[in-house]
């Protein structure tokens, strides 16, 4: 079965062919950086006018590419919730019309069960059950699974997303939307004993339970951002020691947190997935921390981490392939807990 993914909830149009015979045929990507950059954030109507100037030439560009027709495809799947409504209505629009033009089935697809399932399009998949941490711009989620459409919530964040906090003290730091590679790039240039000065906070952890807290955090590194400003050192090297010392925070918290949620759940394998997954401190992070303690950590490459079409297609085409699909409505839900989900045939 050869299904067209369409990803809009946000700001990437992204588009991908996935046949559940032969894997990934072919994806294609717009980013919306350059639009939203000057506002130093998404701003959902230029967001959905954009979505809906791109789809059609990415589409395009994508059946070329891998020597498709429209009457090549089995199925769409595309994005409906959560996310912003005017984008996700764009995605949801185009999808559902084209399927009806075409005859063929359509799937209204969890963003959040998009990216929980990209590591399985990876060549080791994990094999069910596993625990999966969650990490968005907008989610924060520790969840048991036991197959698809079987997810039990452990924890999520109380306040800012992981992403998010990144995405805020990239900005307090000056660094440009989107904030997360951008603080990532500039700790890496930051200087070891300079890090070591700050100690920032690790929320929650010494708490028991898996629910996360980042604002507090993102307080911390705002005083002493004022501080370092305030005693006249907040150069570039300043930012950067602050900026990898707040990293260092998130991913140690994020780590933690999965740790625990493994022996709770007496699990060994950890799906990471979302933006923040990209992050390459929390990666190898990750790589150390959990062979000694008998686990392992599966994770897609940076490209299927933040938002794309190949995981929406991936959703798809295992739930369109299970006998599911979306009726004629055309719908979207901004707001969708991931346990309203429902557990496909063969999960
Ligand atoms: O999953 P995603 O692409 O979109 C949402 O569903 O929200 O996640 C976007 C989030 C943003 O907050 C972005 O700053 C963060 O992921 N992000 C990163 C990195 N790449 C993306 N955060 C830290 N390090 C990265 N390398
Ligand atoms: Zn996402």
């Amino acid at each position: 079965m050869r299904v067209l993914g369409i990803e809009s909830s946000c700001d990437e149009t992204g588009l991908a062919l996935y046949d559940t015979a032969s894997g990934l045929l072919g994806d294609a990507l717009h980013s919306q950086v350059d639009l939203h950059t000057t506002y130093g954030g998404v701003v959902p109507e230029l967001a959905s006018r954009d979505h809906s100037r791109r789809l059609l030439p990415l589409l395009e560009g994508l059946l070329k590419e891998a020597q498709l027709t429209l009457d090549d495809l089995n199925g769409i799947a595309y994005t409906a919730g959560p996310g912003l409504m005017g984008a996700l209505l764009v995605g949801a629009t185009f999808g559902r019309s084209l399927a009806f033009s075409l005859g063929i089935p359509a799937l209204a697809v969890h963003h959040m069960e998009g990216h929980l399932l990209a590591p399985l399009l990876e060549p080791e998949p994990p094999a069910f059950p596993f625990v999966a941490l969650l990490v968005s711009g907008g989610h924060t989620l520790l969840v048991d699974v036991e197959g698809i459409g079987r997810y039990h919530p452990l924890g999520e964040s109380i306040d800012d997303a992981a992403g998010e906090a990144f995405d805020k003290t990239a900005k307090l730091l000056g660094l440009p939307y989107p904030g997360g590679p951008h603080l990532a790039a500039l700790a890496e240039t930051a200087d070891p004993t300079r890090v070591a000065r700050y100690r920032f906070p690790r929320p929650m952890v010494d708490r028991p339970g898996l629910d996360f807290s980042f604002s507090g955090l993102k307080t911390s590194v705002l005083t002493a951002t004022r501080r370092a400003e305030e005693a006249g050192r907040l150069d570039d090297a300043e930012r950067a020691a602050i900026a990898a010392a707040f990293e260092e925070a998130v991913v140690d918290t994020l780590v933690t947190k999965a740790e625990r949620a493994l022996a709770q759940q007496k699990r060994e394998r950890l799906v990471i997935a979302g933006g923040v997954s990209a992050n390459s401190r929390l990666r190898a992070a990750l790589a150390e921390r959990l062979p000694p303690l008998g686990a392992r950590a599966f994770l897609a490459r940076p490209a299927l981490c933040t938002d794309n079409g190949a995981m929406i297609a991936f959703a798809g085409a295992c739930r369109l392939q299970a006998g599911e699909q979306t009726g004629l409505e055309i719908g979207a839900r901004p707001r969708w807990p991931l346990a309203e989900l429902e557990p496909i045939a063969h999960g």
